[in-house]
């Protein structure tokens, strides 16, 4: 009689423990704002994932994840107060996001100054991981992705002289432009760039640019933004005459891209990180289990936000722990594949990964080839 009680207790005591012990994650995207499919794919991913992980038993000791997921409307000051809630108010022990490196940028050194460890899946920006040591990323950086697209625009795309059109109040807009513009003049020469123009955040009238940039005769135009400026802009070049290909990074992958941009952007190509073409059996898998729960082809950013939710549950499972210099520790020692390849951290805390090129063709996304490092 009197062990059964005890064990009665034990069991009630188990119970009430694992009940008690759900981990708390906090997943950050732009599900409303200009960028609002990358924010749907990002917290579809995120939830795939979560939910694979609980199936299979949670985090460690049984202990099953708890995700805690808020909208950053792609803006900065919003993206600063999410993440200080999700650290004050909900004590998560990790941060998986966000998506757009402007608002990373504004949430990371939060992170940092708490101790929190957090992992962007698609924030290409160079100066993101360098905020700290608790910052990580699951996707290359935008000195590879402008590497390979001046290198694809003049080896494949034979262009001489390049032009390009950025954001000036977007770190990844202009980062990436800076990147695309030294590689071309390393392989094209010094007077390469015939054209180079900014345009204020908010614009939908690039008229004034482009007809600087059509003037000065570029080969290529180069359109390293968001899929709405680039639906605009690719739209207002062919309107006035540009001819020639345009190609950007992985900022064009949405749906909403030839909604918006129609045939302007047929036969334009850019960068991106995955491709749900690729024929190994983990993109397979996961394109399949994917469509099969939300009834759309997975985009990069779906599979980014899968891909780095893993690497984030893969170290607290190693560490055994929710202290954030444990879960730090342990991502440092990543070494894991997922859909968009095989990951280690260098000293940065960027993974080394290759780039595909995608292009637009009879208004879908076509698989052109794979760059790697
Ligand atoms: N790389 C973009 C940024 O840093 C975000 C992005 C990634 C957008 C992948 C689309 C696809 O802001």
């Amino acid at each position: 009689m009197k062990k059964l009680a005890t064990v009665l207790v034990l069991i009630l005591v188990g119970i009430t423990l694992a009940g008690a012990q759900d981990i708390k994650i906090g997943g950050i995207g732009p599900v409303t704002g200009e960028a609002a499919t990358f924010g749907v794919s990002t917290k579809n991913g995120m939830l795939m994932a979560v939910e694979e992980w609980n199936a299979k038993g949670g985090l460690f000791n049984g202990r099953k994840i708890k995700l805690i997921f808020e909208d950053d409307k792609g803006d900065p000051a919003e993206g600063a107060t999410v993440y200080t809630k999700l650290i004050q108010q909900d004590g998560v022990a990790a941060i998986i996001g966000t998506v757009m490196s402007k608002v990373t940028l504004a949430g990371a050194p939060i992170c940092q100054a708490n101790g929190i460890p957090m992992i962007t899946p698609t924030s290409t920006n160079e100066k993101v991981t360098l905020v700290g040591d608790y910052i990580y990323r699951a996707c290359f950086i935008d000195p590879f992705q402008g590497t390979v697209g001046a290198t694809f625009a003049y080896k494949d795309l034979k262009a001489k002289k390049a032009a390009a059109i950025f954001d000036i109040g977007n770190d990844y807009t202009k980062g990436l432009a800076e990147n695309f513009k030294a590689t071309f003049e390393k392989l094209a020469g010094k007077a390469s760039i015939v054209a180079y123009e900014g345009h204020p955040s908010g614009a939908t009238d690039f008229k004034a640019q482009l007809t600087k940039i059509i003037a000065a005769k570029p080969d290529v135009l180069y359109i390293p933004d968001y899929y709405n400026d680039v639906g605009l802009i690719a739209k207002q070049a062919r309107e006035l005459g540009f001819k020639g290909p345009m190609v950007g990074g992985d900022g064009w992958d949405s749906p909403e891209l030839v909604k918006i941009g129609g045939d302007a952007v047929e036969n334009g190509f850019f960068t991106n990180h995955y491709s749900p073409a690729d024929s190994r059996p983990i993109v397979q898998d996961f394109v399949k289990k994917y469509k099969a729960k939300y009834n759309a082809e997975p985009d990069a950013l779906a599979a980014l936000a899968y891909d780095a939710a893993y690497i984030m549950f893969d170290a607290i499972k190693r560490a055994k722990s929710t202290k954030g210099a444990d879960i730090r520790a342990a991502l440092a020692k990543t070494s894991i594949d997922v859909v968009s390849g095989k990951i280690k951290f260098d000293a940065n805390r960027n993974p080394i990964k290759s780039a595909v090129i995608i292009e637009i063709k009879d208004g879908k996304q076509a698989y052109k080839t794979t760059v790697n490092p």
